[in-house]
């Protein structure tokens, strides 16, 4: 029996970011390629070997179950572990075939869709981002988070919900989905009118997926949310742009628009128009509904921030007393964390059946750990507290914003409080005054979403939106004083 007259594995380091357990695997490959450990060769137990290495005895038996199971080494059974007869093919044996290049300097040889030359995404990196009205994630506590975690991965594991699931998501989130429309915005819904997303950005790419077939007019409002415009594209929308203006978008131009073109479906934002800010009057909402139904078309309604109207009672969605005309889409992002991605579609049951054939088709099915724990914040009462808490931050925020606005900005622009969403919408008296200060921005450490990415037409006016929710009243005096500065260039 060969055994190794000493084995050191030098280089294993638990300070190091690879996991103890690799290092050994890596160590043991390295001495079987330089024959110190020739086929054959019995192994230290793993209890010696951890002894000598200084590590827990479960990380040398993970390594040896990795290398056995890449075919190094061969477990017989009560003596020991042995280097294998037949090794797998070594680097060194590898590198006699010419290296590919590395994928960081691959470039691929097949066409393909570039992205557009301005990411959607605000760029992430060391500057002062002024979004266009994100939470702020510092006031959600991390302890309340990994609690329902822990029991979201607790419950999982006792009900053995760790397959694959339902494509709709976890029943038991759309279940308390379901209940929160219902009680608080009035739609009558059960959780088989419930499709859990990624997020409403999902939610919105699947309803497209779903709805839309190439060629399909679909009609945006002049200033609306490029993310949403760039899903309905990708799915083969033809966009047409309807005009807008203070209260919403403009029916006679939808109803124009209907009588020139086959309409599919109209994206809309009725509680904040995204991103004036403004509510859609409910005039013009009737109006809407009975050009739907006289066009035939569907209404997506995003409701992306529907908690937080500081000024009056939100108005209830237009999926509430229309459901059978309205894809409603919502999200725990702005009144949560946007890093749970979790949205959720409202539609009749047909229809979601529809859209969870979709979500087959793109991922499978949510992710059940992470919308079971969501759940757990509904059912524990915590998210209903958070709310409360942050309805009141934001809510000061807003009316400090809106005076350090005037302050600071209010010779260059204008602007109205927004009666709710987590967003201020900026206009210029002469946009060369918009041009100056978008260009020196970026030299002065702060981002904002461009002003051209909200434009559907040419014609569209041009704004900033500006949140305030996520910055606190210091952090927003410094951001709003760099584009004083830019503004007064
Ligand atoms: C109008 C609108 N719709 C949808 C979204 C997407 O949000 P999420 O995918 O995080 O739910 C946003 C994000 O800011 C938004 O402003």
């Amino acid at each position: 029996m060969l055994r190794p007259w000493k084995l050191v594995l030098s280089g294993v380091q638990a300070s190091s970011s690879m996991p103890l357990y690799l290092q050994i695997v890596h160590g043991l490959i390295q001495e079987i390629e330089r024959g110190r450990l020739q086929p054959g060769t019995f192994l230290p137990s793993t209890r010696a070997m951890a002894t000598s290495l200084g590590v827990n005895r479960k990380t040398v038996v993970l390594a040896y179950e990795d290398l056995i199971a890449q075919g190094w080494l061969v477990a017989t059974g009560t003596r020991g572990t042995v280097v294998a007869d037949s090794l797998p093919e070594t680097t060194s044996k590898r590198q006699r075939v010419p290296a590919a290049p590395g994928l960081t300097e691959a470039l691929p040889e097949y066409s393909f869709e570039p992205p557009p030359a301005r990411p959607i995404a605000l760029p992430t990196g060391d500057w002062v981002k002024l979004d266009e009205g994100s939470p702020d994630s510092r006031l959600f506590p991390a302890e309340v988070l990994s609690r329902a975690y822990r029991s979201s991965i607790q419950r999982a594991f006792r009900e053995n919900r760790l397959l694959y699931g339902n494509p709709r998501g976890s029943a038991l989130l759309r279940e308390k989905v379901a209940t929160m429309l219902k009680s608080e915005r009035g739609l009558a819904v059960t959780a088989d009118n419930i499709c859990i997303t990624r997020g409403s950005q999902s939610g919105i790419y699947i309803i497209a997926r779903t709805l839309i077939s190439p060629g399909d007019t679909v009609l945006v409002e002049s200033l609306t949310y490029e993310a949403a415009v760039a899903a309905l594209s990708a799915c083969g929308a033809r966009i047409v742009s309807v005009k807008l203006d203070h209260e919403g978008v403009d029916v006679v131009d939808v109803e124009r628009q209907c009588r020139a073109h086959s309409v599919k479906a109209i994206f809309l934002t009725p509680h904040h128009q995204f991103p004036t800010t403004v509510a859609l009057r409910p005039q013009r909402r009737l109006r809407l509904l009975e050009l739907s139904r006289q066009f035939g078309f569907a209404i997506i309604e995003d409701d992306y921030d529907h908690e937080f109207h500081f000024e009056s009672q939100p108005l209830l969605p237009m999926a509430s007393y229309a459901p059978s005309r309205v894809i409603y889409v919502g999200s725990l992002s702005k009144l949560l964390l946007p890093a749970l991605r979790i949205g959720y579609i409202a539609a009749p049951k047909p229809f979601v059946d529809a859209v969870a054939h979709t979500v087959s088709l793109i991922d499978s099915m949510g992710n059940t750990l992470t919308e079971n724990a969501a759940a757990d914040l509904i059912e524990s009462g915590e998210l209903r507290r958070h709310a409360r808490k942050v309805f009141q931050v934001y809510a000061a925020r807003r009316l400090a914003f809106g005076r350090s606005l005037t302050e600071l900005l209010g010779s260059v622009v204008n602007f109205k409080m927004p009666d709710g969403g987590l967003a201020f919408w900026l206009t210029f008296e002469r946009v060369a005054d918009l041009d100056r200060l978008e260009a020196r921005l970026p030299e002065l450490g702060v981002r904002v979403a461009d002003s051209r990415s909200f434009a559907t037409s040419k014609s569209a006016p041009r704004g900033l939106r500006i949140g305030f929710a996520s910055l606190r009243e210091d952090e927003a005096r410094v951001a709003l004083n760099a584009l004083a500065r830019a503004a007064r260039a």
